[in-house]
């Protein structure tokens, strides 16, 4: 059995029949078409981030779905976008590491008997408000941005297809407004809270994926167990558990739920002495929360470079620390357009070597961390990971396993993911990933046979080069390799089914070449040549006009 783990601990139990490297070779011809074992009429959907509102869309859109259910953990929808000051909690760091991987961030309890409801009283047999408030948090998860952050992809390109931004809107648009523009999507689509819409279902954590069997133990579908928790109007909070009977299953619950922080010696041990000093990315929310103090931001990639810049004005000291080997494919690209932006009065150092033992007693500021280059850098009292996520879905922590096209969970198709490409512009590309879905599932496009969907795969494999972290990393061009291959797939299918042709999204390749110069622009470039890294090379740090033209309305 192959137990995958699901977003936060969500998990997927999946009979290993997946072992691709099994399959003889012997394919049958491209032509011949995977036949679904069951009709599918009743599809679920985890998630409301733009990923399930666009897969909501596509479903609901075909003539053919009896019951589409959408879930969602959180009481709104927008995903990644809903911003609080409520902080998710603290990760032992043990978790994400090596073989802890599969814990994910928690661990479902799920009641003997189904289903299940509890309601709590507060001040009754010693039960705290603030205990409640915990589990209602942590059963939401509250996402992983803080209070200034803006969007790093212009507007034009974080964009609906087929649902465009108000006019007025700036490119790098605060999470705010990326959260209500998100928001008049699910209204339009009907499915907002308030909506009152028996297809969605807000509080709602998918706690488990099972196969549903018959009485021969042949699978019939899927089941979901679901969890809600709430506050209710007289202050007590419901705790309830029950199943849901699915034929397919949309996984759209997002890419960035689990917190990787290095396995570095002394680490654990400075956590649990300091563990509101030692942090990860999501967990961060104000900059003046760094007032004074000397912190230090690990990593290279948006995380650590945007709250870099984000404390810039608060704290007293500001190091930040970077790797100079990376495991990570994408670092070079992503590299050059983050180290840009960090302020020059930002110090930065090399690798973190280990944590020195701090007497007992002492706080933290009294430890010594050790670099790879044999600094010792003292008087540190904030740690702030931007170390990335892992990623939870049937995977050793790096990739989503065995889906066709990224898509479709080969061993069993009626089971697909939204969103879980890398280097995509998740909002647009996302329309033909949820059209593939629909069109799949609806009989209005057709996969090849399961032998050829193996085939690609470990063709796909070979050519991305191993299954390895970054593996769903497309960048540009594969992005639009793969945009022409959904395209011209399901329009040749539509000229026999009748369904609506597809158009490619809209080239904004000049508009992010602006973006692009106008980002380095905007870099204050360090007199000792620090950060200057490309801006100057390609002889546009001074158009400062670029910058202005990007910062306007459109
Ligand atoms: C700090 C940060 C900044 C970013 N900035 C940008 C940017 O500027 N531009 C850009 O294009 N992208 C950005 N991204 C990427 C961002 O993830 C995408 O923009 C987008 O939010 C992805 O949408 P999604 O629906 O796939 O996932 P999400 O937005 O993460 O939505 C997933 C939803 O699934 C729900 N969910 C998860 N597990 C369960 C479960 N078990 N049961 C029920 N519900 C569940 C979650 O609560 C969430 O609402 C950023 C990401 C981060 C972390
Ligand atoms: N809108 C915004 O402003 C914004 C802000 C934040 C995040 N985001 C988005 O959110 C997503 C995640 O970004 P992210 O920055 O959180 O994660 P990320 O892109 O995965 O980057 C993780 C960083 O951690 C570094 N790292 C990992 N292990 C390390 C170690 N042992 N020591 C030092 N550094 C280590 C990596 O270094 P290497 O470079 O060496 O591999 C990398 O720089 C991205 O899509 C990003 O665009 C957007």
């Amino acid at each position: 059995m192959l137990s995958a783990i699901l977003a936060t601990g969500l998990t997927v139990l999946l009979t290993s029949t997946c072992l691709a490297h099994r399959i003889p070779f012997n394919a049958p011809t491209d032509s011949a078409q995977y036949e679904f074992e069951w009709p599918i009429k009743d599809v679920a959907i985890i998630g409301a981030g733009v990923s399930g509102l666009l897969a909501y869309r596509s479903l609901s859109e075909k003539d053919h779905f009896k019951n589409i259910r959408i879930f969602e953990r959180d009481e709104k929808p927008g995903g990644n976008w809903h911003y609080t000051d409520e902080i998710a909690r603290s990760i032992p760091i043990e978790i994400g590491e090596t073989s802890d991987w599969w814990k994910a961030d928690y661990v479902p309890e799920i009641p003997e008997k189904l289903p299940f409801c509890r309601t709590y009283k507060v001040e009754s047999n010693g039960t705290r408000k603030e205990d409640l408030e915990k589990k209602r948090i942590q059963h939401r998860q509250p996402k992983p941005i803080w209070k200034t952050l803006r969007a790093n992809t212009p507007a034009p390109q974080q964009q609906v297809p087929g649902f465009t931004w108000p006019p007025g809107v700036e490119w790098a648009s605060h999470h705010s407004k990326v959260q209500r523009y998100l928001r008049s999507f699910a209204s339009w689509l009907g499915i907002n809270n308030g909506d009152d819409n028996p297809d969605v279902s807000y509080n709602t954590r998918v706690e488990l994926v099972s196969k549903r069997l018959d009485k021969s133990r042949k699978q019939i579908g899927w089941s979901l167990l679901l969890r809600k928790f709430v506050e209710n109007e007289d202050g007590s909070y419901r705790e309830a558990y029950w199943e849901e009977n699915f034929d397919a299953v949309v996984v759209a619950a997002g890419r960035f739920n689990i917190p990787h922080i290095p396995a570095i010696p002394g680490l654990v041990e400075w956590q649990k002495r300091f563990p509101e000093q030692i942090i990860h990315s999501r967990q961060y929310r104000f900059g003046s929360t760094t007032k004074g103090k000397n912190v230090i931001v690990v990593g290279a990639s948006a995380s650590a470079t945007g709250i870099s810049l984000d404390i810039n004005a608060f704290a007293s000291t500001s190091y930040l620390s970077i790797r100079e080997d990376s495991n990570d494919p994408r670092a070079p690209v992503r590299r050059q357009t983050h180290l840009n932006q960090v302020p020059p009065n930002t110090t930065i150092i090399g690798e973190i070597k280990r944590f020195r033992s701090i007497p007992a007693g002492e706080d933290i500021s009294k430890g010594e961390i050790e670099l790879l280059n044999g600094t010792i850098i003292t008087g540190i009292d904030q740690l702030v990971f931007g170390t990335g996520q892992e990623q939870p879905i049937v995977t050793d922590g790096t990739h989503v396993r065995s889906l066709y096209l990224d898509v479709f969970y080969i061993d069993q198709p009626t089971l697909a993911f939204q969103g879980q490409n890398v280097g995509i512009q998740t909002f647009s590309y996302g329309k033909y990933t949820s059209e593939a879905i629909a069109r799949v599932w609806s009989g209005q496009a057709h996969l090849p046979h399961k032998q050829a969907l193996w085939r690609h795969f470990w063709n796909t494999v070979e050519e991305r080069g191993g299954l390895k972290k970054g593996f769903q990393w497309l960048q540009n061009q594969a992005e639009a390799r793969y945009l022409r291959h959904f395209v011209s797939w399901l329009n040749s299918e539509a000229v026999t089914t009748g369904a609506k042709l597809l158009d490619l999204p809209p080239d904004v390749s000049e508009q992010m070449d602006l973006w692009m110069k106008a980002r380095a622009a905007g870099v204050t470039v360090d007199p000792n040549g620090r950060n200057d890294f490309w801006g100057d090379s390609l002889g546009i740090n001074q158009e400062i006009e670029w910058k202005k033209a990007v910062l306007d309305d459109w």
